[in-house]
């Protein structure tokens, strides 16, 4: 089992204090904090090594090249992927979807052609496909979610076809933090002949993720939810389709060859070697090794370790949640289906107001929709209160937050 309380020791915001009251964050699942190994990373490269990447012989861009390159590796290890050539580096999840409906989508997708997606998905997994489908004429069909809670996996099953070339889920759902059995997915998947798109934002921080042992062929995710810095996310990509799929920005960097012939007065232009071929422009190079350090604090405590604690946690929420009569919880009420994320709403307030009144004794937590509003339809809600776990987070916290919505219900 981790140590929370040694873990606290990194993370210098975990010290301040909002309105008088030692700060609980409880909105690990919209971004974490980070631990000061990694403010520290980010604050040495730009005092140390800071120069543009791939683009010079000197030795500060020999040196920020490296280090750049060693991030891709880290994040290869993290995940089990085939090397580098198969994760490339993007601004967060949000882009890396978008770089699979436009890069891989526009050429493949039409007529006829289905785009899988399910009910529980962020906004960032639908919102790309139906954009697409607006364009290519394709079909985006969604998958049911049993009574706004797990996947329905006949649902799917029925609804996938040959027509199917994409599937797109979420790996954990960012509203109930329910567990999609991923292998099961991408098997049924992959018979039919379609891919498949994880979006990882809620998985891979949270649990031990093997892209192998998946069998996924797209899995996105984001640096900013996984201790490192924003603007940094993760595609990983299968090399085989990575290979065969065109850029997705022009630009510096993604080309190996661009010649322009006096005569025909035509251009010609041939393309990097992967992942640099998804990588036009200056990248970002300091939110990149600051993932580096993100994961290598990640794999010191062991994932296995982050997935038991989170759980611990949740499971504690929820029992002593059952203590307030006015409080009701949306989703499984297995700690062992989900990662650490409990969704809810107090009788007669809104989800806000609730924040607020937390807010006002050093709790944040999420309030709204939280960018799935097809699930909170379902749910026939608004929307609602989210509280989700990290490393940090320890079980007084949790008596505190209670304690809180106690008094709520009184007022
Ligand atoms: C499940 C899920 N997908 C996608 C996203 C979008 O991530 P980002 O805003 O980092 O691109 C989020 C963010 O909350 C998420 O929870």
């Amino acid at each position: 089992m981790l140590d929370p309380y040694k873990i606290r020791e990194d993370f210098p915001i975990l010290k301040r204090k909002i309105n008088n009251h030692p700060l609980i964050y409880f909105d690990s699942a919209a971004t974490s904090q980070k631990p000061r190994q990694v403010i520290e990373v980010i604050k040495e490269f730009y005092e140390k090594h800071n120069a543009n990447v791939h683009r010079g012989v000197h030795t500060l861009s020999q040196e920020a090249s490296e280090l750049y390159e060693n991030a891709h590796e880290e994040v290869a290890e993290f995940i089990n992927a085939d090397g580098v050539k198969e994760i490339i580096f993007v601004r967060g999840t949000t882009e890396a979807i978008n770089l699979v409906a436009y890069a891989w989508g526009l050429r493949n997708l039409k007529g006829e052609d289905e785009v899988l997606v399910t009910l529980m998905e962020h906004h960032s997994n639908i919102v790309p496909w139906e954009m697409l489908s607006k364009i290519n004429g394709f079909q985006v069909k969604y998958v049911e979610v049993n009574h706004g809670e797990t996947l329905n996996y006949e649902a799917f099953e029925d609804a996938i076809s040959n027509r199917t070339k994409i599937v797109c889920f979420s790996h954990v759902s960012n509203v109930t933090g329910v567990v999609n059995d991923v292998k099961r997915i991408a098997k049924t998947a992959h018979d039919y002949g379609a891919l498949t798109l994880v979006d990882g934002a809620q998985s891979v921080p949270h649990l031990p993720v093997n892209v192998k042992d998946l069998d996924v062929d797209f899995l996105a995710f984001s640096g900013h939810k996984m201790l490192g810095p924003t603007g940094i996310g993760v595609l990983y990509g299968k090399r085989e389709v990575l290979e065969e799929m065109e850029p997705f920005h022009g630009g510096g960097e993604m080309i190996r060859e661009v010649s322009f012939n006096s005569v025909t007065r035509r251009c010609s232009i041939s393309w990097n070697d992967l992942p640099w071929k998804f990588e036009a422009g200056t990248p970002n190079i300091c939110g990149g090794i600051g993932l580096m350090e993100a994961i290598r604090y990640l794999r010191r405590i062991g994932m296995e370790n982050v997935r038991a604690h989170e759980e611990m946690l949740t499971e504690y929420t929820m029992q002593r949640m059952q203590e307030c009569r006015k409080v009701k919880i949306y989703g499984p009420r297995d700690a062992s289906v989900k990662c650490g994320i409990i969704p809810f709403n107090v009788d007669g307030l809104s989800s806000h107001d609730v924040a607020l009144f937390l807010d006002n004794y050093g709790i944040m937590v999420r309030s709204g929709f939280h960018c799935a509003q097809p699930l909170h339809e379902i749910f026939k809600l608004k929307s609602s209160v989210r509280v989700s776990f990290y490393i940090y987070n320890t079980r007084e916290e949790i008596d505190r937050f209670v304690e809180v919505l106690k008094e709520i219900e009184r007022f």
